[in-house]
């Protein structure tokens, strides 16, 4: 018989937490049997002894026993007592957390291509200058609810809240693919879209099948850094290309393909990233060119087509290059980014590789918001939507780049965007903007920092400030806030 064991549970058991005690007895004699310390076929305590050791009812600990015998970790042997369960394996592991968490497989993964900026702007008091996000409370909260309270007696009834097609809900596929076409020009059909989780979720998706370990993506120099996060996970060798205030270069962009293997290029031609530049359309015909010649695939971020406040928006060149163009859309910026809906517009194969991809992952995407995404764009209300934030946002638009120009207007250089939430400062001496990163966030100012966008140490640097989501109030505030920082 194995001598029985000594009771060292005490300061492992704690009735402050959240989980019951008898729940923390039975965790922690499962985590002496795994470790070892518990050996099969070693006895336990009686039920009373470890209750009194434990100052516990004795009813816990056998409430804790019960629960593992039935398990099958521990065994009764009648008039003998409790022990562990003699069909167990023994452990071959040493009891010691710390080796245990440096020999885990996970610590390998933790840190791969791991995060180069915050995950996100922290929550907290103060302003958040985000980098062109919708005000959220612009958007009744009674349309959300109509829609989704629709979407789910539609669904309910039709019994179509099941495992479905990754490629997303065909109706907003359906709504989708309409739009595409009667609003920006591409020719497709549902066939051609997949729903995703934001863009984000679109760009990730289409890297993971254009993207092979040792493939170069070309992006600008400054750019969207979640899209580069994406593409380093897929091990590619991410390629900067010069940018100057009319977009991409495309002579470097050129000379980029004769020395790399690029196989997708990184845009976001409507309004650069972080920049706003729209990419003039003798370039974007430079670009197509180049993907045919060096058989490249273009990323069109099209995150926030809706926005266009002076002209009409040049059309998406998804639009007239289909078949060298993966197009991301979202409703973040339109709606709100917690809703997770983006899509991918594509050819049918390229959409049927990255749906394959959408099953290896979450399977299927939100059912029940992609529903009520499709309601609210076929009952209008998105249009209605749209023409009422465009209106508010084009005014804050201006009242903003009033705002700049008297509270900033001697250290800033800046364009007011034609599109867009958001405008771009470059700071006619780094020394501010060193100042302002180093003070405004103590003055309860939050916003991503100004390196955040850029590839390369020696690219230009600026700040990315979100009008649409403050107030006028509020963005003034901000920009004094500023003022002050610097000093
Ligand atoms: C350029 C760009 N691409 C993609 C995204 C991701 O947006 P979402 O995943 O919410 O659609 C953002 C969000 O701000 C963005 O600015």
């Amino acid at each position: 018989m194995l001598r029985p064991w000594k009771v060292s549970l005490g300061e492992r058991i704690d009735a402050s937490r959240d989980t019951p005690i008898y729940l923390q007895i039975t965790q922690a004699l499962i985590r002496d049997i795994e470790s070892g310390r518990l050996p099969p076929g070693s006895f336990l305590p009686s039920s009373r002894e470890l209750a009194t050791a434990l100052s516990v009812n004795r009813k816990t600990v056998v409430l804790a026993y019960e629960d593992l015998i039935s398990q099958g970790w521990l065994s009764s042997e009648s008039t003998r007592g409790t022990m562990v369960s003699s069909l167990l394996p023994g452990s071959q592991r040493r009891d010691n957390p710390v080796a245990e968490a440096e020999a885990s497989p996970c610590a390998d993964y933790r840190f791969e291509a791991g995060p180069t900026r915050p995950l996100a702007i922290p929550d907290g008091k103060g302003l958040k200058i985000d980098e062109g996000t919708p005000d959220g409370r612009l958007l009744p909260p009674d349309l959300l609810n109509r829609a989704y309270r629709a979407a789910i007696l539609l669904t309910s009834r039709e019994n179509r809240l099941q495992y479905r097609d990754p490629r997303g809900s065909e109706r907003l596929r359906e709504a989708v693919a309409a739009m595409l076409r009667s609003e920006r020009g591409l020719r497709v059909t549902a066939r051609n879209i997949c729903i995703t989780r934001g863009s984000q979720n679109g760009i990730f998706l289409a890297s993971q099948i254009l993207l092979r370990p040792g493939n170069a993506v070309a992006v600008e120099e400054l750019t969207y850094e979640p899209a580069v996060a994406a593409f380093r996970a897929c091990a590619a060798e991410v390629v900067s290309v010069r940018l100057d205030r009319e977009g991409i270069d495309v002579e470097h962009l050129e000379r980029a393909c004769r020395r790399h293997p690029v196989r997708a290029v990184f845009l976001t031609p409507h309004h650069q990233f972080p920049t706003t530049v729209s990419l003039r359309p003798e370039r974007r015909l430079r670009v197509l060119d180049l993907a045919r010649q060096f058989g490249f695939a273009v990323i069109e971020d099209d995150y926030d087509h809706e926005f266009h406040f002076d002209s009409q928006p040049l059309l998406p060149m998804a639009a007239y290059a289909p078949a060298q163009v993966i197009y991301v859309g979202s409703l973040s910026k339109l709606l709100l980014p917690a809703l997770r809906i983006g899509y991918l517009a594509a050819p049918e194969e390229v959409i049927d590789a990255i749906a394959h991809r959408v099953s290896l992952t979450d399977g299927m995407g939100n059912g029940l918001t992609e529903e009520a995404a499709a309601e609210l764009i076929e009952n209008g209300e998105l249009r209605r939507h749209a023409r009422k934030v465009r209106q508010i946002y084009a005014s804050r638009r201006e009242t903003f780049a009033d705002a700049l120009a008297s509270e900033l207007g001697p250290i800033v250089d800046y364009a007011i965007p034609d599109g867009g939430l958001a405008f771009w400062l470059r700071f006619h001496r780094p020394a501010d903007l060193a100042r302002i990163e180093a003070t405004a966030p103590a003055m309860g100012l939050r916003f991503a920092s100004s390196r955040s966008f850029a590839t390369h140490d020696k690219a230009a640097s600026g700040l990315r400030f979100g009008f649409a989501s403050l107030t006028p109030h509020e963005a003034r505030a901000a920009l004094r806030c500023i003022r002050q920082a610097a000093g």
